[in-house]
């Protein structure tokens, strides 16, 4: 046989690079090239001499079809994020940090399954079974009929597999990055591996109609470590996030190739597992500063469901040259955006303040919709003007200092008025399309307006004070 090539493979994106180099030419990353040969793994294939091609039936694109077949697992965040539950031949890859919790939710959705009589297995490649027991039991669910076992051997997981006498509606693999198979020859966790891997258990999940869920782990920059190949093979690919130190976890679809992917799920991690939240916007407002200035409420949405959430903003004089700019749960580009809008258009001036934008509850947004509830939050603190409290704010700001239109307006301003909202500073263009759900809706098409109106509010504080 002839001598295997090597060559080096970078961890970060699966590049292939036929020297070590300290940075990857095709996504940046450095140190991330990894040696390891090249016979085997996917893209090398059986070293069989090429057989002759088959011709395949093509097909008409109009024809009868039917909804691809869905088990729920009764989770109903979790449902929700899939898009109505596990599609049965499909491919799950759910990432996370370490801890968040993906295993406590895998465990407990094996466990829903199990319970309503479908097959499950689950494999941990990084616990022992015992230790899985243990957890099912704090999880109060150890009576659950779901079959365990601790292997990282693709071949011994696939052998164990097809011995059982029908296939599984769900097999949880924990995680990808413990996985390897004999075909790849490089060590556990490089791409290869978790490529070979993954390739093999999802070709399982397409032959058996068995739904794989394949737990992957994030690197500090919120990659899936080594595997983003994975991402592209897999049907969906869904994100456990959450804050440290925070209790809440949202799960949100990235990818979907049976569903939306702008739903996310809401849970909150507690002594007993993660239990689900079904009223977010209740939650994310439950510890609202009160009056002070700084804060702002804003209307958004995520999927098709409606969203209330803080915006919290501290404008502090900077004792640094170049003043500093913080974000978390919002871009920070998007922020600097903003900024400059307020100052060149509506004359408000952060060039000597420190910035500082949170949302509360670890939630993070990305809709550009909350650009007038940032613009209010910021303005706020900066004038120390607190922002009425029955008040909520949606709009995209534009670089000209326009108030745009958003989508779903009234779902917005229904959800401000079931949870107590009078008020609401909205796009002009919105607030004219959709009749306001709240009566104390107002519409603004500049961002100046936005500033006039927080001004406004201040004047009879200001008056009673001097
Ligand atoms: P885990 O599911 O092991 O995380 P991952 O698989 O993503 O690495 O969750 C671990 C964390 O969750 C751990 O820090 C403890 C916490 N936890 C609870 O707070 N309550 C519970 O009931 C369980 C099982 C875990
Ligand atoms: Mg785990």
């Amino acid at each position: 046989m002839a001598r295997n090539r090597i060559s080096f493979i970078c961890q970060n994106c699966g590049a292939v690079s036929n020297r070590w180099q300290g940075k990857c030419d095709s996504c940046g990353g450095w140190n991330s090239l990894v040696e390891e040969p090249e016979t085997g793994g996917v893209g090398g294939g059986p070293q069989a001499a090429p057989r002759k091609g088959r011709a395949v039936a093509l097909q008409p694109l109009s024809g009868s079809s039917e909804d691809a077949p869905r088990i729920r697992t009764g989770i109903g965040e979790f449902d929700r994020v899939t898009g109505g539950g596990l599609v049965s031949g499909s491919a799950l890859l759910i990432g996370g940090d370490p801890g968040i919790g993906k295993s406590t939710l895998l465990l407990q959705a094996a466990a829903a399954l199990a319970k309503a009589g479908h097959g499950v297995i689950y494999v941990s490649g990084e616990e022992a079974v015992a230790q899985v027991r243990l957890r099912a039991e704090r999880l109060g669910i150890g009576g659950a009929p779901v079959q365990l076992a601790a292997e990282t051997s693709v071949e011994d997981i696939l052998a164990t597999l097809a011995a059982e006498d029908r296939p599984p509606a769900l097999v949880v693999l924990d995680s990808v990055q413990t996985l390897w198979t004999a075909v790849a020859e490089s060590a556990p966790g490089t791409v290869t591996q978790v490529r070979a891997a993954a390739q093999a258990m999802i070709r399982y999940a397409k032959q058996t109609g068995a739904t794989v869920c394949l737990v992957g782990h994030v690197t500090k920059d919120g990659q899936i470590a080594g595997p983003r190949v994975v991402e592209h093979m897999v049907d969906g690919v869904l994100y456990f996030e959450g804050e440290g130190g925070n209790r809440y976890r949202i799960l949100r679809a990235v990818k979907n190739r049976f569903g939306p992917t702008d739903e996310i799920g809401v849970f909150e991690m507690t002594g007993a597992g993660l239990s689900e939240v079904s009223n977010p916007s209740e939650l994310f407002l439950g510890e609202r500063s009160g009056a002070a200035p700084g804060a702002a409420i804003f209307a958004g949405m995520e999927g098709t469901r409606p969203l209330l959430v803080e915006i919290q903003a501290l404008v502090s004089p900077s004792p640094l040259g170049t003043p500093r700019r913080a974000v978390i749960g919002w871009e920070a580009s998007r922020l600097a955006m903003v900024l400059a809008v307020l100052e060149s258009r509506a004359g408000v001036r952060f060039g000597s303040s420190d910035v500082y934008l949170n949302v509360a509850g670890g939630l993070r947004i990305n809709e550009p919709a909350a650009d007038l509830a940032v613009a209010a939050a910021l303005v706020s603190s900066l004038s120390g003007v607190a922002l009425p409290p029955d008040c909520v704010y949606f709009g995209e700001i534009s670089l000209s200092g326009a108030v745009r239109p958003i989508v779903q307006a009234t779902a917005r301003l229904k959800e401000a008025e079931r949870l107590g909202f009078e008020r609401a500073v909205m796009p002009a263009a919105s607030f004219q399309k959709e009749a306001p759900a709240l009566s104390g809706a107002k519409g603004i098409d500049q961002v100046a307006a936005l500033v006039a109106e927080i001004a406004a509010a201040a004047r009879p504080h200001l008056r009673s004070a001097g």
